[in-house]
Order: structure tokens, then sequence, then C-alpha cells
């Protein structure tokens, strides 16, 4: 009898992809994949501790089960990522929900076939955290589920220590993957008809491979010189290493996205320090000067947290500024969330809830504005966007350009992932609608 699997992800696009390994794992013992959660003989929830929401989401899906667990006995429910990979938080998941079977960590994913068989054999829970051991795996099997898109790790774990921030505690120090397997698994990836890969590290610019001693660029400059019709992205750039050399490569490859995500956090030097991200306001004014020189068409994103301990309005002033100084092309807001075990979890002066609300009411409409008129920009003009999907509601075709936004479009032909030129007619907020000029590949 088939036997079916089913995947909740919560948080990034590293756990995105984590998730692919995951099904890879699965799939090796047999499980096929399968859309409904009560149709599923293993459910696993792959979760997200980077703020307390996301946590509480994982919670509220994860006891939802209780029900069909109870129903249906034979089901395995396992738990993974980065909210059991806090010890503590692994005890309170088996204490609250005492009927999920496997809780594992982030760092032994790739046991997850071994405590499969062993909760087959045996009644009680299998709880397994482990600490990192600094080592990278290779040549797990992955389930890839974003056709025409691909991610591929060129690192992992996190050495910032941003002092809000939980990461550097659940994926442990940062450790870069040899060159030669990270090209070798995108020229695998091209040749099996992928089309825009995105490398992926908590902190890309600070790759280093540990076989001779390749930094970001170069790897950037050869992935982006390998043959083949194809895009490349890469996230997240940490502003301190972003530099003139990495604009240049940018500039250099048509193949590299003209887009680049660079996280600010605010835009007061007070606040930057206490959040340890080591630049200043002026430093990223600086950097961004750079970026557009060489990429003059770039779009920049970001991210930014309100409400981080001690913030006072006049620095929230200053955050607002430079979102009005930096022509974002889109954003992330975040209201500060406090994570035990962090160093800003012990900093006095919490801002009120309320005044957190209203200083990211404030940016999103800010946000929103300046991203409703980067979208109109594109009206009346050509963009190329990679095709990923078809929307069902709206009965349109849709694919980002190289810039991120996503366009819709009407056509006859089945033009999945391919890269389709659109003359757009319309924005709305961050979406594009335009029609068919030109459909390559
Ligand atoms: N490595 C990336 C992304 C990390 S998490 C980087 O350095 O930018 C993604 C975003 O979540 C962060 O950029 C930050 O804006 C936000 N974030 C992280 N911890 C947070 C917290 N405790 N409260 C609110 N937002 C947080
Ligand atoms: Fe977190 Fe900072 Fe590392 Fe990003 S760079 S993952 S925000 S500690
Ligand atoms: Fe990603 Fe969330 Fe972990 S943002 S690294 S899944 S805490």
């Amino acid at each position: 009898m088939k036997q079916y699997f089913h995947i909740v992800t919560y948080g990034c696009q590293m756990n995105v992809h984590e998730s692919e390994k995951i099904a890879g794992l699965l799939a090796r013992l047999g499980y096929e994949s399968c859309d409904k959660i009560e149709e599923a003989d293993i459910v696993v929830f792959n979760t997200c501790c980077i703020r307390e929401n996301a946590e509480n989401h994982a919670y509220g899906n994860i006891g939802m089960l209780k029900k069909l667990k109870a129903a249906k006995r034979n089901m395995i429910i396992a738990v993974g990522g980065c909210l059991p990979q806090q010890i503590k938080k692994a005890e309170e998941l088996h204490e609250k929900f005492p009927f999920v079977d496997i809780i594992f960590g982030t760092h032994n994913l790739g046991k997850l076939e071994d405590y499969i068989l062993e909760k087959r054999a045996r009644k009680k829970a299998v709880i397994k955290i482990e600490e990192c051991d600094g080592s990278v795996i290779e040549g797990e099997p992955k389930l890839r589920t974003s056709y025409p898109n691909a991610w591929v790790n060129i690192m992992y774990g996190c050495n910032n220590f941003c002092s809000y921030c939980i990461v550097p505690y659940v994926r442990g120090r940062e450790r870069s993957r040899c060159c030669e397997n990270v090209i070798e698994e995108v020229k695998g990836l091209l040749n099996e008809g992928y089309k825009e890969i995105t490398l992926l590290g908590q902190n890309v610019n600070s790759y280093l491979s540990p076989t001779g001693g390749m930094k970001f660029n170069g790897l950037l400059d050869k992935i982006s010189s390998l043959d083949g019709d194809f895009r490349l992205r890469f996230m997240t750039s940490h502003p301190k290493d972003f530099s003139r050399e990495l604009a240049e490569v940018i500039a250099a490859h048509d193949k590299i996205c003209n887009c680049v995500h660079l996280p600010v956090q605010s835009g007061s030097d007070r606040i930057l320090k206490a959040m340890n991200r080591k630049y200043t306001s002026s430093d990223y004014l600086k950097k961004v000067e750079i970026l557009k020189k060489y990429v003059p068409d770039c779009a920049i994103t970001t991210d930014i947290i309100v409400g981080f301990p001690g913030e006072s309005e006049e620095d929230f002033r200053q955050t607002v500024k430079l979102v009005e100084e930096v022509d974002f092309a889109s954003a992330f807001t975040f209201v500060y969330s406090k994570r035990e075990g962090t160093k800003a979890a012990t900093m006095p002066d919490a801002v009120p809830e309320e005044v957190s609300k209203r200083r990211i009411m404030e940016l999103i409409e800010l946000v929103n504005s300046r991203t409703r008129e980067h979208s109109a920009r594109f009206v009346g003009k050509n963009t190329v966007v990679l095709c990923e999907g078809y929307d069902e509601k709206k009965g349109l075709y849709l694919g980002r350009n190289e810039y991120g936004r996503m366009g819709y479009f009407e056509s006859k032909e089945d033009v999945f992932g391919k890269f389709v030129d659109l003359k757009i007619n319309k924005a709305n907020g961050i979406s594009l609608y335009g029609d068919i000029v030109n459909v390559r590949g």
C-alpha cells in the first residue's frame, strides 16, 4: 500500500529548501507526497522561531492535529527545525503535544529516516536534538518543489550575533560548502532545465570555500559564467560586508539579477550599535550609493525592525528618513520580538506594544507607497518574467522579473518555466499586469 507524506514549512527560504531535503529523505523511505494533511501517513512540521508569531503559528497548527492523530493512530507526526533546536522548546513541545512522535533539530535533519524507523519499532516519542558539529553534509537526496526555481545552499549558520536574533543559536557557526560541490550542484540543476538559481546563506558575503579559498565574488563570477539560459540570485547580504567588488560582479554579468536584499534593520546609529550590526546609517547609505553607481537599475530590498529595546521616537524618525532616502523597491517590516537567550532579551526599556504598532503602521504605509511607485515605473515598458505558475483564481500565468516584481499575463500556450517578455499595461501594489510580446526557450 502507498504511504504518503505532507510537510508544513514555516520561516525563511533556507527552511523551504530544507523541507525539500526532508521530502527527499521521505521519498527514499518510500513515501509519496500528498496535498491533504488528512491523507498523510507522516506529517512533518519544519518550524521557525525567528519571532514569537512564527512559533505560535506552528504551535497552533500542531495542536490542530490532535484529533486527527487520535482517529488515525498509525500516523506519524514529526516536528523539526529551528524551534525544537532549542532544548527547552523541544521539551515544551513534548509536554504540550504528547501525541507528537518525533522531535528533531536543525543539525540532525539527515537522520530523520533512522528516527522514523525507530519510532515504528517503539511506542515512546523519539526526541533527538544535537549540537552543531561544524560539519557540512553533502549529497542528501532532495525532492525539489519549486521548478523552474532552485535553491542552493552555499553556507550554513551565522557568526554575526545581531543582538535580537536567534539564528546563530539554532543554526550554529558559519561554515561554507566547497565551491566544487556548489558548482557541480548548479551544473546539474541547469542540465535538468532549472532556469533560476538562488544561492542561500545567512550572510553570503562571508562565503569562503574550504577548498581553494574561493570567496563569494569568485563563486558568483564562476556560476554566472556557466553556459545556459538562466538567472542567478543570492540572499542574504549583510551590509557590513557588501563591497564595491560585489557590485562590480553584479554589473558584469547579465545572468545575475539586478536585485539585492540588503537588510538595514534601523536608520538610527544608536539602535544599530545596540543591535550589533557593525555599520552606521551613513555606512549603509554609502554602500547603496556604490551599488547604484555600478548597477543603476538595481532593485534594493530590505528588512526593518521597529520597537527594538530603547528605540525612541527620534530613533524611529531616523528609520523613516532612511527609508525615504533609499528608494527601496520593497521592504519587510517587523515588530521586534524578544527571543530568550539573545543579548537583546536582557536589554531594558522595552517599547510598549501600542507604540510599536503605531510605528509599524506608519512604516508599512510609507513602504507600500514606495512599492506602488516602483511598480508604476514598469507601466508602458517591457519586462522579462520567468513563468513560475498559473493563478487559478485570476485565470492568469505569473512570473517574476529580475527585480522581483510579479507579473500576471494571459497565454494560450503553456509557458510554464519559460522566460516571457511582457509589455506591462497595469500595476497594482506589488503586482504587474501585461501582454506577451515574446516567449524565449
Ligand atoms: N540573515 C539574514 C536574515 C535573518 S532573519 C540577515 O541577516 O538579514 C530575517 C529578518 O528577520 C531579519 O533581517 C530581521 O529583520 C528579522 N528578525 C530577526 N530577528 C528578529 C526579532 N527578534 N524580532 C523581529 N524581527 C527579527
Ligand atoms: Fe540573524 Fe544577524 Fe545572522 Fe542575519 S546576520 S541571521 S540577522 S544574527
Ligand atoms: Fe529561518 Fe526561522 Fe530558522 S528564519 S533560520 S527558519 S529561525
